[in-house]
C-alpha cells in the first residue's frame, strides 16, 4: 500500500465553487497517511506516532488528530494552547526559546519539555527550584555523504545536547539529574544510512544513561518515504536496535516517532485563480492570485488539476502575484492552456503552508477547507459542524 495518498475525485472532476485562493485539506488522505505510517511503524516495539504541530495548526486538523488518538510535540505556547483546545492527551514539547515562565506553565500544565540546550537546562533547574527528571534534546556526530549533509545534521545542528560530551554527563552528576526521556530531531532521516548511526548512537547513550525510558525520534520521515521500500528497511533496522536495547536494559523502552511534513503535506491542496496569462519568453507566463513566496516556500508544487475549457497544451511558467520578481510557483509545466479567470489546483499544500505563510503586500493567509465524504465544510474552531470528520481512535 503506497502511503501516498489519491487524489480525491471531486476535485479532479469538477471545478468546485469555492473563493480563491483557498487550501483543501483532505480527510480520506490524513486518514490513509496515518493509517499506513503506524502499520509501518508496528513492526517496532512500542512505537507511538506523534504529530508536529508546527507542520499545520489549523483547529479542525488539530481536532480530527486528537479524536484519532494522536500525541503531538509543540514548540511554542501558541501551539499548546491550540492542542488544548482540539483535546490532546499526550503533548511533548521542545524548543530552543522557552523562557522561565514558560518552562513553568508547560510543566504545570503536566508537559515535561525536553530542553534544547544547557543554559536552558539551567534556567529550568534554578527557576524551578529543583529538577530530577529530565527529557533532553540530544545531538550527536553523524558521518554523512555530501548530498546526506544537505538535509540531515549531526553534531553541527544548533538544536540539542551532546550528551557523549563528559561536562555534560558530569553536570547532571552534579545535580543528581536523571534523563528520563531523549529527543533526537537531526534533519532528514533520509536513508537505513543514517537512521542506523542514529539508532547506535542510541544505543550507546542508552548503555551511559540507563535511566532513560523514552525516545523521541524527531520527523523528518518525508525523503524516506519517497522510497517505501527504504522507509520499510528503516523500521526493521530500528525495531532491531530497540529490542537490542530492551534486551540490555531488561525492560521496555518507549519510542516515538513525531513527523510533520509527511503526515499533512500531501493532504492539503491550494485552490487558485488565474489573474493574467501572456505568452512571452518561449512560455505561457501566468500569475496567480495566491503566492509562493507566501505560502509554498518549503513545498514543491505541481499541477494536479488545471480547470478550463482549453485542450490544446502549451509551455507555462505559475507565478505568485506579489511583485517579487522570483515568485514562482512551477516553471516549465506543460498543461492546458491557462487563460485569465480559469483556476488551478497545486499540491502539497498540507503542511508548512498556512503555519508558516508570510505576508508579503498584506494578503491574507487563504480560506482553508475541509473535504470528507464528497463535501466540503469550511474549518475554524467551530467543530460541531464536523461531526462527519469524527472518527474512532487509530493506534
Ligand atoms: C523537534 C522536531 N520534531 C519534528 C519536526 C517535524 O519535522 P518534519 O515536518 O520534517 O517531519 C521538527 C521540524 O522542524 C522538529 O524540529
Amino acid at each position: 500500500m503506497s502511503i501516498a495518498p489519491r487524489i480525491p475525485s471531486l476535485l479532479l472532476n469538477e471545478d468546485i465553487n469555492l473563493p480563491t485562493p483557498s487550501i483543501i485539506y483532505d480527510v480520506a488522505a490524513i486518514k490513509h497517511v496515518i493509517q499506513s505510517l503506524l502499520n509501518d511503524i508496528r513492526v517496532i516495539p512500542e512505537a507511538t506516532l506523534l504529530y508536529s504541530v508546527k507542520a499545520n495548526r489549523n483547529p479542525t486538523i488539530l481536532r480530527l488528530l486528537a479524536d484519532m488518538g494522536l500525541g503531538v510535540d509543540v514548540a511554542s505556547i501558541e501551539e499548546l494552547q491550540a492542542v488544548k483546545k482540539a483535546g490532546f492527551e499526550i503533548i511533548h514539547a521542545t524548543s530552543p526559546s522557552f523562557s522561565a515562565d514558560e518552562i513553568k506553565m508547560l510543566r504545570e500544565a503536566g508537559i515535561f519539555p525536553d530542553f534544547n540546550s544547557l543554559s536552558q537546562l539551567e534556567l529550568a533547574r534554578i527557576e524551578l527550584g529543583s529538577l530530577e527528571e529530565v527529557g533532553l534534546r540530544v545531538k550527536f556526530p553523524l558521518l554523512l555523504s555530501e548530498e546526506e549533509g544537505e538535509t540531515t545534521f549531526g553534531e553541527g545542528s544548533r538544536f540539542g545536547i551532546n550528551l557523549f560530551e563528559p561536562s555534560i554527563k558530569s553536570y547532571l552528576i552534579k545535580h543528581q539529574i536523571e534523563v528520563k526521556q531523549i529527543h533526537i530531531h537531526l534533519g532528514e532521516m533520509r536513508n537505513v544510512h543514517v537512521m542506523e548511526q542514529v539508532m547506535k548512537s542510541i544505543a550507546k547513550l542508552v548503555k551511559i544513561y540507563p535511566s532513560i525510558e523514552s525516545i523521541n525520534l524527531g520527523g523528518g520521515l518525508t525523503y524516506l518515504y519517497s522510497d517505501q521500500d527504504e522507509a520499510k528497511n528503516v523500521w526493521k533496522m530500528v525495531a532491531t536496535y530497540m529490542e537490542d536495547i530492551q534486551y540490555t536494559l531488561g525492560r521496555s523502552i518507549k519510542l516515538m516517532v513525531e513527523p510533520g511534513m509527511l503526515l499533512m503535506a500531501m493532504c492539503g491542496y491550494l485552490l487558485s485563480s488565474v489573474r493574467s496569462s501572456d505568452w512571452g519568453n518561449d512560455s505561457r507566463n501566468v500569475t496567480l492570485d495566491a503566492s509562493a513566496w507566501n505560502l509554498m516556500y518549503w513545498s514543491y508544487p505541481v499541477l494536479v488539476k488545471a480547470y478550463t475549457q482549453n485542450v490544446e497544451e502549451e509551455i507555462h511558467t505559475l507565478y505568485g502575484n506579489t511583485c517579487y520578481e522570483k515568485d514562482i510557483f512551477i516553471q516549465s509545466s506543460i498543461n492546458p492552456r491557462l487563460e485569465t479567470g480559469d483556476r488551478v489546483l497545486l499540491a502539497p499544500a498540507g503542511a508548512y503552508v498556512t503555519s508558516m505563510a508570510r505576508n508579503m503586500h498584506g494578503f491574507p493567509v487563504p480560506m482553508e477547507f475541509i473535504l470528507v465524504d464528497d463535501e466540503i465544510y469550511k474549518t475554524g474552531d467551530d467543530y460541531a459542524n464536523h461531526s462527519k470528520i469524527q472518527t474512532l481512535p487509530y493506534q
